[in-house]
């Protein structure tokens, strides 16, 4: 049960939630469990979208419902998926689709006309102008300390030029915010709320690897680095944010001019034990480990952003947000006493 008063923002209200933050709608890492229990937490739960069918994809939603019948969302890459995918996630009338890499403007009116709100990656102040100009209903900052698939900027510069260029859009920021100080940080440069991912995967929700969680506790802010490594040969072009592992250092470590990843011979580090068969995974692929994976799992991406170094522990949702709204609120206090 959520203890911690509720802290009304314009996301807050337009959502219907009652703290201003979501968890990051993470690929295969934020499934129901997860984003049911940030939803049950008072955020808004966000369920990943992997590639996966379309029923798949609708099986979770339908099964985040039966955990919770709080407002959830679900992460859609523009890139990536359809116009069927995105109409049958529409279909089920979920409260948001947090949009990127991609035009939302085609997605609006069908999200709209199904009573979804959207909510839009962005990493540039161009870019927000565009989306608001599409008629978003929020607009994502992510700032170039995200974990993951990474943002171009650093957060600080990012979130008030975005906030600025929103046409008074409602703005969340997402990028290294592990903890309260972090929220309250995004909510005094302008944002409505901050979407929190590396912090989410340390949690016992999480669809992630224990190797991976432990990886997160273990490392310091210094161990999440910019890399265009990983997934290239999945999603050519984006950079990452991830922990600087045996696979990096090694790259690193070789000298230059270093072979593409993309030329070099494919070499197996760990298996994926799937239901239909084994799956090989190749160094540099796309995912970081996921619980079914056995092999050489620190030598796989395992992505994480500056909010790392505020990472401690693997802890339940519920515990994670009680902390993350009790610091907010300490910091206020600080900032409250600054004044005398
Ligand atoms: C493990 C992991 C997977 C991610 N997967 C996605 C994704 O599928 N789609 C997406 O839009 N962003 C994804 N992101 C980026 C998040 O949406 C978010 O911007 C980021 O986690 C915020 O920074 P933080 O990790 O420091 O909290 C992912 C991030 C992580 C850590």
């Amino acid at each position: 049960m959520n203890t911690v008063s509720p802290l009304k923002t314009r996301f807050t209200s337009l959502i219907g939630v009652e703290l201003p933050f979501a968890n990051a709608g993470m690929g295969p890492f934020a499934r129901a469990p997860l984003a049911a229990a940030v939803s049950n937490a008072g955020g808004l739960g966000t369920l990943g979208a992997p590639q996966w069918p379309i029923e798949e994809l609708v099986g979770l939603i339908d099964e985040t419902r039966s955990l919770t019948d709080r407002p959830i969302a679900m992460n859609i890459i523009c890139e990536f998926h359809g116009p069927d995918v995105i109409e049958a996630v529409i279909a089920t009338g979920i409260a948001a689709i947090a949009t990127g890499w991609g035009d939302p403007a085609p997605i609006v009116e069908a999200a709209h006309g199904g009573g979804v709100k959207v909510m839009h990656r962005c990493v540039s102040a161009d870019e927000a102008a565009d989306a608001a100009a599409a008629g978003v209903d929020l607009i994502i900052a992510q700032g170039r300390d995200a974990g993951g698939h990474t943002g171009e900027l650093p957060g600080m510069g990012l979130l008030p030029a975005v906030v600025d260029a929103a046409a008074g859009v409602p703005v969340l920021y997402a990028g290294g915010v592990g903890d309260g100080r972090g929220l309250l940080a995004a909510l005094a440069l302008g944002a409505e709320g901050a979407i929190l991912g590396t912090r989410f995967v340390a949690s016992e929700e999480a669809y992630a690897n224990d190797a991976y969680k432990t990886g997160l506790v273990k490392a310091t802010e210094t161990d999440s680095v910019d890399t265009y490594l990983y997934g290239q040969r999945e999603w050519p072009g984006a950079p990452t944010r991830a922990l600087r592992n045996s696979t990096l250092r090694a790259y690193e470590a070789e000298a230059e001019p270093r072979t593409p990843v993309l030329d070099r011979p494919l070499e197996v580090v760990a298996t994926r034990h799937l239901p239909g068969g084994d799956v090989e995974i190749p160094r540099y692929y796309l995912d970081a480990p996921l619980p079914e994976d056995e092999g050489d799992l620190e030598g796989m991406a395992m992505y994480a952003g500056t909010s790392v170094g505020t990472v401690k522990d693997i802890a339940p949702v519920a515990v994670i947000v009680e902390r993350l709204m009790r610091e907010a609120d300490d910091a206020w206090l600080r900032l409250a006493g600054l004044r005398g």
